[in-house]
């Protein structure tokens, strides 16, 4: 008995689709409704006080939900709209113009991440992108030979949202630190269902968002920097309430806060926090070593179900390098998922990977077998192919 299918009623949409997507948009929870009624209830009942009440202190009282779930201790964790703009907080705590101007990343890497390293090449940076020779994994001794004493910033996803590969955060942490380099994790396709402590590993910043395994929506995403940090770093990508007395509204450089907070810039997304916050306290329920045990299970089971019906997969088969999606390679792949999406079956499809399927806690084993089924039945019976003619219009 799956003691974890419990959670489904918490989860509405779950009633009436197929809903193996979570490694790109999670499941709303039901509870969140009631969040939002509160946050509008809020701001219409206490006006201008809301940001006394509590509106002000969201940015780390909810990142703290976030630290449970990451390892990060309390008033470590603040909030901000996406990872795109938490990347390029870190970037601009630091300078390239030096010997130590190199960024080590890999070709892997979300895009996001690397436009920004790139746009850093204007201000003397070198980018090193660690290639991948199959498209799914970046070898371990590729990535720790690229990172050397002109190194000044690795960069790295915990798990390749492509592949599904994870890779070893605690070698490439361990390998940029004997040569004085600092460390970045895009950890947004790990938080919520791979296991992960930043404080252990000794991550420098880790950032991800909301809106996948951790089924909190858009606009909340995250920063972790570790304390030790904080003294040494001014980003200048920075605001108001960066400063240690913002109300203050002194003028001049900023008088940067001493906490996390000097990592904030301007307002943060209220509603957004309200939309988030029930889908960290379930997942700090449901607990992540749960979570990933059942992935694995689920995960393998299905690798083996797409195997049995011919497809080719393109990730890791190994359970211990696989996160929580399984990709499968299939003819028309992209048509495929458009027929898929149109009969409830909710997963999507990543160019030169194929359709990423991915149960999370929530998720029935009998779905891994429906999926595998409907895209069989879609190839044999060529039902892909109004989508063929759709896209050549
Ligand atoms: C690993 C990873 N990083 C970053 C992003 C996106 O970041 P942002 O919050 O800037 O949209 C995604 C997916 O959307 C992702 O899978």
């Amino acid at each position: 008995m799956d003691q974890l299918l419990e959670w489904r009623k918490e989860f509405p949409i779950l009633d009436n689709t197929v809903y193996l997507i979570s490694h790109s948009l999670g499941a709303m929870p039901r509870r969140t409704r009631d969040r939002l009624q509160e946050y509008a209830d809020m701001w219409s009942t206490r006006g201008i006080r809301s940001w006394e009440e509590g509106w002000w202190m969201m940015a780390t009282n909810i990142g703290d939900k976030i630290g449970t779930i990451i390892g990060a201790g309390p008033g470590e964790v603040v909030m901000h709209p996406n990872v795109s703009i938490c990347q390029s907080i870190i970037a601009s705590c630091l300078t390239f113009e030096g010997k130590r101007n190199k960024i080590v990343s890999e070709s892997l890497n979300f895009p996001s991440n690397l436009y920004i390293y790139h746009s850093l090449e204007r201000l003397g940076a070198e980018v090193v992108s660690v290639p991948s020779d199959d498209g799914i994994s970046v070898p371990l001794s590729r990535m720790l030979e690229a990172i050397d004493e002109t190194t000044k910033l690795v960069s790295v996803s915990h798990v390749i949202f492509r592949s599904s590969f994870i890779q070893d955060l605690k070698a490439i942490t361990q390998r940029a630190h004997e040569v004085g380099a600092l460390v970045v994790a895009d950890i947004y396709q790990s938080a919520g269902t791979v296991p992960l402590n930043v404080r252990e590993i000794g991550l420098d910043f880790a950032t991800g968002g909301s809106v996948k395994w951790l089924c909190g929506g858009p606009g909340a995403g995250y920063l972790y920097v570790n304390r030790d940090l904080w003294p040494k770093l001014q980003p200048r990508l920075t605001g108001w309430l960066a400063h240690e007395d913002p109300f203050a509204f002194e003028v001049g450089p900023n008088k940067y806060a001493d906490n996390i907070y000097r990592f904030l810039n301007g307002t943060p997304s209220v509603p957004a926090m309200y939309a988030a916050m029930s889908g960290y306290e379930i997942i700090n329920e449901v607990g992540v070593d749960k979570i990933r045990e059942k992935s694995i299970r689920q995960t393998a089971l299905l690798v083996d179900i797409a195997e049995n019906a011919g497809f080719k997969i393109n990730c890791p088969k190994n359970a211990a390098d696989r996160g929580g999606t399984v990709v499968i390679d299939v003819p028309h792949g992209q048509q495929v998922t458009t027929e898929l999406l149109r009969r409830d079956f909710l997963i999507d499809h990543r160019p030169g990977a194929g359709i990423r399927v991915a149960p999370h806690f929530y998720s029935k084993d009998e779905e891994l077998d429906l999926i595998v089924r409907e895209i069989k039945t879609i190839l044999e019976t060529k039902a892909y192919e109004q989508h063929s003619a759709a896209l050549a219009h």
